[in-house]
C-alpha cells in the first residue's frame, strides 16, 4: 500500500465507524504495525486533521482541514477513470485554466483539479463565476474521449446529469436542469458547467469539464448586484450543511459511471435522462441570443446539444447558444 494510501484508508475507517477506532483495529485493517499506525496519525495531524487519542480505546477524528484535500477525496473513492490524479489547491485563478494547461502538458484522462477558491472563476459567455472560499465546490475534470469535436457537447449532458444525481444523493432536494447546463432548485441556479475543448479538425484532444456547485454558501454574504440571475445554494434550499468531501466524491463517482456508459453506449441514455430531468420538452420558452430574441415551444435536444424550438410559423430553430427562459 502507498503511504498516502495508508493515510486515506485511516480516514476512511474513521469516517465509516461511529467514533473511536482502536489502534488494533486500524493495524489489522491496514496490515501495518501499531507503531506505523501511530506514525500515520501523527502525519495526518501535521496535515491539519484533528485526531484525538482516547486512552485505552483508540483514536477519533474530530475535524478535517478546512480546505478539501486530495486525501479526503481519494479515501474510499470508487471510480475507474475519474480521479486517477487529483490536485487540490487552496486558491487559483480558475480550475478550468489549470486543468487545461495540465492537459496540454499531457495530464491523463480522469485528472481532477479542485480549488477552495478561484480569483477568476470562469462562467459561460465570458461571465465571472463567483468563487468564495470554504463553502462551495469548484472542480475541473480532464477527459480524452475518442470523438469528433462536434460531438463534444454531448459531454455537457453527462456533467449536468452527474451534478443532478449527486444533488439527489446528498440532499433531499429535487434539482432541475435548464438548457444548456444550469442546475436549478426552486427556480434558482445552484450549479453551472463550463466545458472547454482542445481539438483538431477531426478529433478531440481533450475536454475539460468545469463544474461549480454552490454547496454551503449563505447568499446574504454576497454583495447585492453581483448575480445576474436568481442564485441559491444547497444549504439555502435544504436548510442543512452539505458535506463537501462526500458531495465531491459522489459527483466524481456519478461522472465516472456516466462517462463509462457513454463510452460504451454513446450519448442516447444520458441525453434521455437529461431530457427527462429538464422538464423542458413541450414548454414555451423565450430564447435570447446576441442580436436576436424569439419565442417558441421546445421539441427536444439533438445529439449535438442543440435545443430544438418550434416557432409559431412552423420553423424549427436549432439553438446552439443563448439564454433560455421558461414562459
Ligand atoms: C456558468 O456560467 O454557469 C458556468 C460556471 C462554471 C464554473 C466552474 S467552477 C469550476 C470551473 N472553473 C472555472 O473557472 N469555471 C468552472
Amino acid at each position: 500500500m502507498k503511504e498516502s494510501g495508508v493515510d486515506g484508508r485511516i480516514l476512511e475507517l474513521f469516517r465509516s465507524g461511529d467514533g473511536v477506532v482502536s489502534g488494533a483495529a486500524l493495524s489489522k485493517a491496514l496490515g501495518v504495525s501499531r507503531t506505523a499506525v501511530w506514525k500515520h496519525v501523527k502525519g495526518l495531524r501535521v496535515k491539519g486533521y484533528q485526531i484525538e487519542a482516547v486512552p485505552s480505546k483508540g483514536y477519533r477524528l474530530l475535524s478535517s482541514p478546512e480546505i478539501l484535500t486530495n486525501l479526503d477525496i481519494t479515501a474510499g473513492l470508487a471510480t475507474k477513470r475519474i480521479g486517477s490524479s487529483i490536485l487540490c489547491l487552496k486558491e487559483t485563478d480558475s480550475t478550468n485554466s489549470v486543468a487545461f494547461k495540465m492537459a496540454e502538458e499531457g495530464a491523463p484522462e480522469g485528472t481532477v483539479v479542485i480549488a477552495d477558491t478561484q480569483s477568476a472563476g470562469k462562467g459561460r459567455l465570458g461571465r465571472v463565476w463567483l468563487s468564495p472560499p470554504g463553502v462551495n465546490l469548484y472542480c475541473s475534470v480532464v477527459l480524452r474521449p475518442a470523438i469528433a469535436p462536434v460531438a463534444a457537447c454531448q459531454l455537457t449532458f453527462l456533467s449536468v446529469v452527474a451534478v443532478a444525481r449527486a444533488v439527489e444523493r446528498c440532499t433531499r432536494l429535487k434539482p432541475q436542469i435548464k438548457w444548456p447546463n444550469d442546475i436549478l432548485i426552486n427556480g434558482k441556479k445552484v450549479a453551472g458547467l463550463l466545458n472547454e475543448m482542445n481539438a483538431e479538425t477531426e478529433k478531440v484532444n481533450f475536454v475539460v469539464l468545469g463544474i461549480g456547485v454552490n454547496l454551503n454558501l449563505r447568499m446574504s454574504t454576497l454583495s447585492q448586484g453581483l448575480l445576474r440571475h436568481p442564485a441559491t445554494s444547497l444549504l439555502e434550499e435544504g436548510g442543512e450543511e452539505v458535506d463537501r468531501i462526500r458531495f465531491t466524491r459522489v459527483l466524481l463517482e456519478e461522472l465516472d459511471q456516466l462517462y463509462g456508459d457513454f463510452l460504451v453506449e454513446g450519448d442516447g441514455p444520458v441525453r434521455a435522462e437529461w431530457l427527462a430531468r429538464s422538464a423542458i420538452k413541450g414548454r414555451s420558452v423565450k430564447v435570447s441570443q446576441q442580436n436576436r430574441e424569439f419565442r417558441g415551444v421546445v421539441q427536444g435536444v439533438d445529439s449535438f446539444g442543440a435545443l430544438l424550438v418550434l416557432l409559431s410559423d412552423g420553423t424549427l430553430e436549432t439553438v446552439l447558444s443563448g439564454d433560455v427562459a421558461l414562459l
